[in-house]
């Protein structure tokens, strides 16, 4: 039994390996191709954010930003402020006020000084948490300051308490900023929207991406905890109902590009957060949530408080007949977006794109409103989402810019690729057009060439880097999965004929260089 190396991919992420690469790489090719079709450009958004950039956009409530962020502190470079911090900590205050009161004071400012010094000129980031922190501490300052050392008991006792209070402060203040791997990239491309000022670029902007995400779930097959994501936003412009349409077509037509089997389209509309619409129609369900409360497992009753939208995404087999009967979204939605959902299926129609409607697709994240879909595929099991999306007018403006109609979706690429693999259109493994089986000195400079020369003609060439017996390097050449075996010997190179040998039927010829080239060329255009 092979033994078990010492390191091993971390649980939840793994390594893609050839061939499977290669069908990873014309799924990307594929995405591109389409995508550009359609009018979109690329965009490379790094893979770690501000922390509080997917908290406000994803919502502090979900799955995703409340258990699911790799999340760290990057911190800086903070050795003059560790020692202003030291400062303070040291002068034991237990001690009693005199004496000891103007070298805490006067460290604390000076502390307090290096905090801002560092704020103003931008070297230290404070998380929420922390900025929070520094005002409490800041606070208790100006009272200590309003407390001056004196001979009654009860004031120093206050300067003593106020005293401790401080330096747990001081000694638990973090400095740095929470950053976090990306679970997902809408909140990045709408960041990178109002960074490059891109609503004066001509509107709508249409942006597409792929790369590794990152979440900690529970790994199984078609959920990683690092995994990757093919996705494109429609950002500024306005939100006519062609919009959502076209850009699930595009979506349709790349999955049919990628021979991609039994896809189907769930659409739904979630309404917008008004009184007349969403939010009325989520107080209607919460009330009627209360009602059937105990007969809900643990999961759902927490959201019925959290966010009782969620419920509806319940899986749980006992739980089905009892959501069935719950009001319904469609019933609630304002005359707007009850317009808008009617267009955005009939535009969908005019595209002859197939969908069905499903009132119970609500989506994970907190930032969709009106269109949301999702995409499955067959071969996948539980995890058979194989791409979500939908309309989130207002994330923008939510993050600092200006109005703005936005609507995505992203694939998920590993699952993707599952799906093609499971109905077998795989990739095979690649083979070589030429393997080169060389022998003596004078052949093996004419290899070198022959092998430059026939990779620069776009053949996929195996040159072995010592000589092998002759039947060695056959053997390498059909395990390899080689076409032809090209053999060159003294007498190759003394007759400038050369031998080349086809593998599948083990027939040979002799012919010049020019004439290799010209014969691998016939027989690739031929294949
Ligand atoms: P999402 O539904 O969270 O949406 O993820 C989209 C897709 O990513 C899922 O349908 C699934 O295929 C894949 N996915 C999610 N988590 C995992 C995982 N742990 N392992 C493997 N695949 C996974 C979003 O991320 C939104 N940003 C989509 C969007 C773009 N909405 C508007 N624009």
């Amino acid at each position: 039994m092979a033994s078990k190396s010492k390191f091993q991919a971390i649980r939840g992420t793994r390594d893609l390996l050839p061939p499977d690469t290669a069908l990873w790489n014309r799924v990307e090719q594929t995405a591109h191709e389409v995508f550009s079709t359609y009018g979109f450009g690329e965009i490379r958004p790094p893979t770690f954010e501000p922390t509080e950039l997917f908290a406000r956009s994803i919502g502090v409530e979900t799955d995703v930003v409340s258990k699911e962020m790799y999340s760290f502190l990057d911190a800086p470079d903070v050795s003059d402020l560790e020692e202003a911090r030291d400062a303070v900590k040291q002068v034991n205050p237990g001690i009693g006020a005199a004496g000891k009161k103007d070298a805490f004071e006067l460290y604390l400012h000076n502390f307090i000084s290096e905090v801002e010094k560092g704020i103003a000129t931008k070297q230290l980031n404070l998380s929420l948490k922390a900025q929070s922190d520094f005002g409490i501490l800041k606070a208790r300052y100006v009272e200590l300051l309003g407390l001056p050392g004196s001979d009654d008991e009860d004031t120093n006792n206050k300067r003593r308490h106020l005293t401790f209070e401080i330096i747990i402060k001081t000694d638990l203040l973090k400095f740095g900023e929470s950053v976090t791997l990306r679970p997902e990239a809408t909140a990045s491309v709408c960041r990178a929207y109002i960074e490059h000022n891109m609503q004066q670029l001509p509107q709508p902007v249409k942006l597409f991406y792929m790369g590794p995400m990152f979440r900690r779930e529970r790994p199984q097959k078609g959920r990683y905890r690092q995994f990757y994501q093919i996705g494109a936003e429609i950002l500024g412009g306005p939100d006519a109902p062609a919009i959502d349409a076209e850009l699930i077509e595009m979506l349709m037509t790349f999955f049919e590009k990628c021979g991609l089997q039994g896809t189907e389209l769930s659409i739904n509309s979630i309404g917008h957060a008004a009184d007349n619409c969403r939010r009325g129609y989520v107080a209607k369900l919460k009330a009627e949530l209360e009602k059937v409360k105990d007969k809900l497992g643990t999961d759902s009753q927490r959201r019925i408080e959290t966010n009782p939208l969620r419920v509806l995404d319940s899986k749980l087999e006992h739980e089905q007949p009892i959501i069935e009967k719950l009001p319904r979204i469609a019933d609630h939605l304002c005359d707007e977006c009850k317009t808008h959902y009617a267009a955005v299926k009939h535009e969908l129609e005019l595209r002859g794109v197939i969908y069905r409607e499903n009132w119970r697709l609500v989506r994970g994240l907190d930032y969709y409103m009106r269109t949301t879909f999702e995409i499955t595929a067959q071969g996948l099991g539980s995890q058979n989402a194989v791409c979500g999306g939908g309309r989130y007018d207002g994330l923008v403006e939510l993050l600092g810019g200006p109005p703005t109609k936005g609507i995505g979706f992203a694939i998920g690429e590993d699952r993707l690729i599952l799906s093609l693999q499971e109905s077998g259109k795989g990739a095979a493994p690649q083979g070589r057009d030429v393997y080169i089986a060389w022998m003596g000195e004078r052949a093996y400079a004419t290899a070198l060439r022959a092998a430059k020369n026939l990779r620069d003609a776009g053949f996929r060439v195996e040159l072995p880097p010592v000589e092998l017996k002759f039947g060695k390097a056959l053997e390498r050449a059909s395990k390899l999965g080689s076409r032809f075996a090209l053999i060159l010997g003294d007498n190759e190179v003394a007759d400038g004929q050369w031998t080349l040998k086809t593998l599948a039927d083990g027939s040979q010829q002799k012919l010049s260089e020019q004439a290799l080239l010209e014969y691998l060329h016939t027989q690739r255009a031929a294949s």
